[in-house]
């Protein structure tokens, strides 16, 4: 950790939500004193309620824990309905801006319009409460009105990520059970024209989404693709002529709004399922505290509406609090390195909420090109920044905080994970002295500990396993259509049963109490912020059963992208020479990325006859990690069945 400590401008202090240590402590008290009053009292005074809720906490068949169950609300009414019924009608809700720079706005009254239309759309294609809806689409304005739209019917929504591929597409499709496909034609990204709708198909043509009865075609590009009669629709024709209102549809909180899939420690991901209720409260809230948002405020969170940071802080958490946004459709480095702070400079943006992954590559651009070095663009509208998905170093967090912070810019390192929903451990801008690399404090009313193996705490100074000791309302409600592995995952029985294991190390500082998250515990890397089970890659590389005979993968440290995937494998071949050893491994990554997505292409592939084992088989994935760092091996390698192997795979293609 750095041993430098910012603090928040005295007038940030007095003009944020939540000002100053002592508001933060009385918050935390109100919370430890009366958990459930603490959180009924946000509940009520952030959500709109159709029919107020009786009970906060249900733990009575614990770990599914049930917050405000006999409440009901509607999601998308209160992110656009009560804003227009506010007067906020005509105020500008998204700015979008696409690939190539053009720019479309659009107010509360005109994205409520377009979301009735799609939901209307939706209900004549006879989806209702209840069904599943997958979302496969680029960043757009249509794209969170069809979730807004999926929300304002009842429909679960899951959206995939327009990086995946088919088989990754048809993956979710089947596990979900979804009845229809909300699309585009293509997508654009950095200047260039990627499939979306082919993928769909060619998803549907792989078999197993029987459930599907319709695939719905937002136009973007207007590019030739191919319409299968009696299942594809151009959503333009259904949509359009559609009335611009519709009654929402009022659920219990507990209704799962979503369903997002992300990796965990074995080859299939898990369908993330999120509540209304309590899921649409801490978005309101964390957006609120966290990111300070006011009425006058422009905010801007980079991530894609495919992973959560684009649920909760795009198509939620400043929808509901009646904020303007930014969304943007490409790259950060198209048409040049300089996209974000031309965007922040055209668009008056006040808060800006990236990815360290992303500052990385910007802080490498800058320093080789002033033009588009954040000086050379005027960033005097910010006014907060942050930063969330993997630890930030601290070199990065200097940068940011000096360059396009104008050392005047609170950050807020935002820890979370797909299951939490919302922030769980960050500073508040008003309230904490900001050390660069730490999380520092949880948010208030999130019990975050970090306990031994065996489920004690731990003291200050000492790492171990990041815990949450309670339910918190926007907490993950189960695994789609697994709840076993619910249970074994976030509430396993080495701490009873009764702690939240979110799959990460941390420590806390000695002195000041702060987190600093050491990394995951489990098979889960962190690419460039994106999530991969180490095993869904194995799965992958084995599932070319004409090359593979065995692969491990594993993670090393990258300047760049936090963490690169480091895969060994051996062939069902001799040892290639080193053209065929290049060939081989881009047709390793070529299949990876057909199987997963590009994402998942290892940046390092080796070869050997065999892998590192022990004499009883096990793999030695820290011999692995050592030999992917390329260090010199200094551990014991006497239990090594193998040791000639090492030298095998020194070599990285
Ligand atoms: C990591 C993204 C350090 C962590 C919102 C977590 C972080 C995983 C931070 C979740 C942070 C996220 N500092 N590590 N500020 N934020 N992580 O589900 O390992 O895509 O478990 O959610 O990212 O990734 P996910």
């Amino acid at each position: 950790m750095s041993a430098t400590i910012y603090q928040p401008s005295a007038d940030f202090v007095q003009k944020a939500h939540v000002a100053g240590m002592a508001a933060y402590e009385a918050l935390c008290k109100e919370a430890e004193t009366d958990y459930q009053g603490y959180w009924g009292r946000l509940a009520k005074e952030l959500i709109s309620w159709k029919t107020p809720f009786t009970k906060v906490l249900d733990e009575s068949n614990a770990p599914f824990f049930k917050w405000f169950e006999d409440g009901t609300l509607n999601a998308s009414y209160n992110c656009l309905d009560r804003n227009v019924e506010k007067g906020l009608g005509d105020k500008t809700a998204i700015i979008f801006e696409a690939d190539g720079g053009e720019v479309t706005k659009v107010t509360y009254s005109q994205l409520l319009a377009k979301t009735c239309q799609y939901a209307n759309a939706l209900k004549s294609l006879g989806i209702q409460k209840g069904d599943r809806v997958v979302i496969y689409i680029s960043m757009s304005i249509e794209g969170v009105a069809a979730m807004q739209a999926c929300a304002r019917i009842g429909a679960t929504h899951s959206v995939v990520f327009g990086g995946f591929s088919a088989q990754s597409l048809r993956d979710r499709i089947e596990d979900t059970g979804a009845v229809a496909v909300i699309t585009a034609d293509n997508q654009v990204r950095g200047g260039k024209l990627l499939p979306l709708k082919s993928i769909v198909d060619e998803a549907i043509a792989l078999g197993g989404c029987d459930a599907i009865k319709n695939v719905l075609v937002v136009k973007r590009s207007g590019a030739d693709i191919a319409m299968t009669a009696g299942r594809d629709l151009w959503m333009a024709d259904v949509a359009d002529q559609q009335a611009t209102t519709c009654e929402p549809e009022w659920v219990s909180a507990e209704h799962p709004l979503f369903l997002l899939y992300t990796s965990g420690s074995t080859g299939k991901p898990k369908g993330v399922q999120h509540s209304t209720g309590g899921y649409l409260l801490h978005a309101a809230l964390t957006t609120k505290w966290t990111f300070d948002l006011k009425q006058d405020d422009v905010f801007w969170c980079t991530a894609d509406i495919g992973w959560v940071t684009g649920h909760t802080y795009i198509t939620y958490g400043p929808l509901a609090l009646g904020g303007t946004e930014i969304v943007f459709e490409g790259v950060p480095t198209y048409p040049d390195a300089g996209r974000f702070w031309k965007m922040i400079q055209d668009h008056k943006v006040s808060i800006f909420y990236t990815a360290p992954t992303a500052i990385r590559s910007l802080i490498k651009a800058a320093e080789a090109n002033d033009a588009v070095h954040p000086k050379s663009y005027n960033l005097s509208s910010l006014r907060l920044l942050g930063s969330v998905g993997e630890p930030i170093n601290p070199a990065a967090w200097e940068w940011y905080y000096e360059h396009v912070g104008g050392s005047r810019c609170p950050i807020v390192d935002t820890f979370w994970q797909t299951e939490t929903g919302g922030h769980m451990i960050t500073p508040l801008p008003g309230v904490t002295p900001m050390v660069p690399g730490s999380c520092t404090l949880p948010f208030p009313g999130i019990q975050a500990a970090i306990v031994s193996e065996t489920g004690e705490d731990m003291p200050n100074g000492q790492g171990g396993i990041l815990v949450v000791k309670r339910p918190w309302p926007s907490m993950i409600r189960n695994i789609w259509g697994d709840p076993e592995r619910f249970k074994k995952s976030y509430y396993p029985e080495d701490f009873k049963g009764k702690y939240y294991l979110a799959g990460d190390g941390a420590i806390r500082d000695e002195k000041t109490g702060y987190f600093t998250i050491t990394g995951r515990i489990d098979d889960v890397l962190n690419v460039s912020g994106h999530r991969m089970g180490t095993m869904e890659i194995e799965s992958a590389l084995v599932s070319c059963t004409e090359l593979v005979a065995e692969a491990a993968v594993v993670g090393r440290p990258d300047d760049t992208t936090g963490e690169a995937i480091c895969a060994f494998v051996v062939l069902k071949r001799a040892l290639p020479n080193t053209d065929e050893g290049k060939a081989i491994a881009k047709q390793l990554r070529d299949h990876i990325a057909k199987e997963i997505g590009p994402i998942a292409k290892p940046k390092d592939i080796r070869f050997g006859e065999n892998l590192p084992k022990t004499r009883s088989g096990k793999i030695m994935r820290r011999l692995l990690r050592s030999l992917a760092k390329g260090e010199e091996i200094t551990q014991d390698i006497s239990t090594l069945e193998n040791p000639h192997i090492l030298g095998q795979l020194g070599q990285a293609y």
